[in-house]
């Protein structure tokens, strides 16, 4: 097909960022727009994008307060880590039909300069495994994990969100180094998945009425990582079970991303400061980036350990990019099932 018939035939779809969210986002704050498709210079090439992946990581983005990216601005595209199949091309690298990962967000096409992309083998994997086991979410895990979680055999890991992409990488790596791997999940269901599939060795619905005992009860022997996804109430049940030298890799703190104002409850910080004080416990917050160079380790492992069985995952696919704030704003109070991702 020639360029000229893409651009008659196509449409270009994107949704941006309409007004910045006071607490839980709602579908006001996106708005869909339509344009040509864009031409690409020498050394781009045009992509259309097959799978969105959508992330907690976005509510940041949607917000101005000061963080460790810059927010996108109002009636930006929002960002968000794509597979995309190359429609034109006048980079060398690349040609019409490649399959590449890149970081378009979520629109129907999109220009990129050919270093920004990565080819994907569709026969090597299954594709939209870029975003999830074996991309972002699953490097997240495996890096915090072993890097400052250091878990040994023997040892109790705990996790929350554990049905997602990096919970679920967590309990499987660490059963893997011979831990014991604890799930945090909400609801039966997400338990189950948890328990019967990721294989770990027990799993807690964190919405139980009695969850602090149960957590305990899973935990005899105290909890020696504890890998932070979301704060909150589940952050105050494991806190007196961590024994010491814990270590603590905080990854994320969904449970407040949607949070306005001032916590409630009492100010924690002096027993919070204590308790690392008399239990040498290691509390250590990381964004995955900073361990960009174990990311081909990561690859090679991951890809094994998933060839093997030892590490199985789970996709929430969504149809269409209109469906993308809906879901993206559930995924905050755990309506996805799994690894969310938008196909086009
Ligand atoms: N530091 C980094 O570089 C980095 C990179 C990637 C991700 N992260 C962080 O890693 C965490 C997990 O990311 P993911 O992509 O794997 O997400 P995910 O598990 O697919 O989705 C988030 C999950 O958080 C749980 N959740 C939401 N509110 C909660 C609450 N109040 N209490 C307990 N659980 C709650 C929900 O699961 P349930 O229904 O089971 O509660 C929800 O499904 C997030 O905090 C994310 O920001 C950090």
């Amino acid at each position: 097909m020639s360029s000229s018939e893409h651009r008659s035939s196509s449409e270009h779809r994107r949704i941006v960022l309409a007004a910045r969210p006071e607490g839980r986002p709602a579908p006001a704050n996106f708005r869909l727009e339509q344009g040509s498709l864009p031409v690409p210079a020498e050394g781009e090439v045009l992509l259309k994008i097959l799978y969105l992946s959508l992330d907690p990581y976005m509510r940041g983005r949607m917000s101005a307060a000061k963080s460790y990216a810059a927010p996108t601005e109002i009636g930006a595209v929002m960002e968000g880590g794509t597979v995309a199949e190359v429609l034109e091309s006048r980079h060398p690298g690349f040609a019409a039909g490649d399959i590449v990962l890149s970081h378009s967000g979520w629109q129907s096409h999109a220009l990129a300069k050919g270093e920004q992309l990565r080819k994907l083998d569709p026969a090597a994997a299954p594709v939209t495994t870029a975003l999830g086991v074996l991309g972002m979410p699953g490097f997240t895990a495996y890096a915090g994990l072993l890097t400052i979680g250091q878990p040994k055999t023997g040892e109790t890991v705990v996790v929350a969100a554990a049905s997602g992409p990096v919970g679920s990488a967590v309990g499987q790596i660490a059963r893997i180094k011979g831990a014991r791997a604890v799930g945090i999940a909400g609801g039966p269901e997400k338990c189950a998945l948890v328990r019967d599939s990721f294989g770990f060795d027990a799993v807690i619905d964190h919405r139980a009425p009695d969850f602090a005992a149960q957590l305990a009860a899973a935990c005899p022997g105290g909890i020696d990582v504890y890998f932070e996804n979301v704060g909150g109430k589940v952050w105050d049940a494991v806190f007196p079970l961590l024994n010491s030298f814990a270590r603590i890799p905080v990854c994320g703190l969904v449970a407040q991303y949607n949070a306005t104002g001032d916590f409630e409850g009492p100010d924690r910080l002096p027993v919070l400061m204590r308790q690392v004080l008399s239990k040498s416990l290691l509390i250590r917050g990381f964004i995955q980036r900073e361990f960009i160079a174990q990311r081909p380790q990561f690859e090679r492992e991951m890809a094994a350990w998933i060839a093997s069985g030892a590490v199985k995952y789970k996709e929430d696919i969504v149809d269409g990019l209109e469906k993308a704030p809906e879901a993206f704003i559930r995924l905050l109070e755990g309506g996805n099932f799994g690894k969310l991702i938008v196909k086009l």
